[in-house]
């Protein structure tokens, strides 16, 4: 059956307090909503469609950025939550299948729990309703189940005692035969305690019709929503407890798993050891049996088989690691490719670069990459050696098997082969050291007398 996403974005976040929509808020440096869109990818959807409101422009164009074939409506003023599928009901059009309806706020929802809702469609529920027994029920909508079948779901708000004593609780998120639904949402009425539109009333209306509802269950965490800055901070706990739990799982050593922070598109491989304090931000690729020693911050970079990054090293956006490379200790790595079996292992700057295989990069050595206007590239050739605290300042090349006197300004390029030296001429005056002391002790032995 063809698949069709609605996300919903278009409510405010106030409790937020930032000028920031709260669905463009960093969870696992993803924006809250890349998170619902990622367990959305998951079901291959046909069309993925996203209702915002409030942050309208930013938010769609952050939606863009993630998936490009994504379809964004405008939901004018907040009506509720039936009023808002409602919005994506044009983008419907000539759809036969089944939507899922998401929350942008509800990050934790996994792949296999909106799974279990197609099945639960498949099985020939018109309507699925994913639920979860709440510790504290309080605001949300509770779930009236008979005999199995989701009678109703009725909202805090306009429940009565009894049914408030119900713990089965609504997350929010349905599924339902794409026609059944335009259909039942058009019969939705305001008339309730707030005077929204609430796409829950659909259960009932659906029953009204005799067709079937059920409701399908999940643990609590997995529907937390994030409301305010404390729920965010929840929400990065529970996302990295399980993120390492999944890589331990898959094979990864963590030395201190509570000290690893994953990001939502982390990719590690199988005998990767990762020590304490690492940070991976977006868009980071770890191949098997690459090695991530303690307290080292990554993003936008890809780490080759064999490769042995930090401690302390920083690879930033563009980084690509070769097989076997050793990047060392105050290491930073930016927009450079570092091919095989080179090694940089102390206290270096490469940037705008291209170290040739086996090249060696000797402690202190800096690519200087800016003019104060514009970047400039590197290009060190295979097996070249680097001497300490060498200035290379770019554009400038070095050959291959190239050889940098240690503390070389080097402005100019390097044959192949050839020794390079440009620093200042060591001179040496036999006695000369001894005399000058000699003779400053006397000048302080005269002003104390
Ligand atoms: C909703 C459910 C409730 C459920 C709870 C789970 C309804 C009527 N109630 O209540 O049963 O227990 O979620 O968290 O559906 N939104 C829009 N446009 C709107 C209104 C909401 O896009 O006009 C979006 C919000 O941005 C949010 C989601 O829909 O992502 C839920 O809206 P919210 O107002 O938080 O619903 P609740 O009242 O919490
Ligand atoms: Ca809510």
């Amino acid at each position: 059956m063809p698949v069709a996403v609605i996300v919903l974005a278009a409510g405010q976040g106030t409790r937020m307090n930032s000028d920031l929509p709260k669905v463009l808020h960093p969870l696992a440096s993803a924006p809250l909503l890349a998170h619902a869109l990622a367990a959305a990818r998951a079901l291959d959807p046909e069309r993925t469609i996203l209702v915002t409101g409030h942050g309208g422009e930013a938010v769609d164009e952050v939606a863009r950025g993630i998936d490009p074939e994504i379809r964004v409506v405008h939901q004018e003023e907040q009506l509720g939550t039936g009023h808002a599928v409602r919005q994506a009901e044009a983008e419907l059009a000539g759809f036969e299948g089944d939507v899922v309806v998401l929350y942008a706020d509800t990050p934790l929802v996994r792949a296999e729990t909106l799974a279990a809702m197609l099945e639960a469609r498949a099985g020939g529920a018109a309507v699925v309703v994913l639920g979860f027994e709440a510790a504290d029920p309080g605001g949300y909508g509770r779930l009236v189940v008979a005999d199995g079948a989701l009678e109703a779901i009725v909202e805090a708000k306009d429940a009565t005692p009894g049914e408030r004593a119900i713990r089965l609780c609504n997350s929010g998120l349905m599924a339902a035969d794409a026609q059944t639904l335009v259909a039942l949402l058009a019969e939705v009425t305001n008339d309730n305690a707030k005077g929204e539109y609430y796409l829950t009333d659909v259960v009932a209306l659906a029953r009204a019709r005799g067709l079937d509802a059920r409701a399908i269950t999940c643990d609590e965490a997995e529907t937390l929503g994030v409301n305010s800055r404390a729920d965010l901070a929840a929400a990065e706990a529970a996302f990295q407890a399980r993120a390492r739990v999944d890589a331990l799982a898959n094979g990864t050593t963590l030395i201190d798993p509570a000290t690893v922070w994953f990001a939502l598109d982390t990719h590690v491989g199988r005998d990767v050891t990762i020590g304490p304090n690492v940070f991976f931000g977006p868009e980071v690729t770890v191949e098997s049996g690459a090695t991530i020693l303690g307290f080292s911050h990554l993003a936008g970079c890809h780490i080759s088989r064999g490769a042995s990054v930090g401690p302390f090293a920083r690879l930033r956006p563009g980084a690509e690691i070769a097989e076997d490379v050793h990047i060392g200790n105050f290491v930073e790595v930016k927009n450079a490719i570092v091919e095989e079996g080179a090694k940089a292992n102390h206290l270096t700057y490469i940037g705008d670069a291209r170290i040739g295989a086996g090249a060696n990069i000797g402690a202190g050595t800096i690519t200087c990459n800016y003019d104060g206007v514009f970047k400039h590239r590197t290009e060190i050739g295979a097996h070249a050696f680097i001497g300490s605290n060498s200035a290379l300042v770019a554009p400038v090349r070095i050959g291959e098997r190239a050889l940098i006197g240690a503390g070389s300004v080097i402005t100019q390029d390097v044959p192949a082969d050839a020794l390079a030296v440009a620093r200042g001429k060591q001179e040496v005056k036999p006695g000369l050291g001894g005399r000058l002391m000699d003779g400053l002790r006397a000048l302080k032995k005269k002003a104390t007398n």
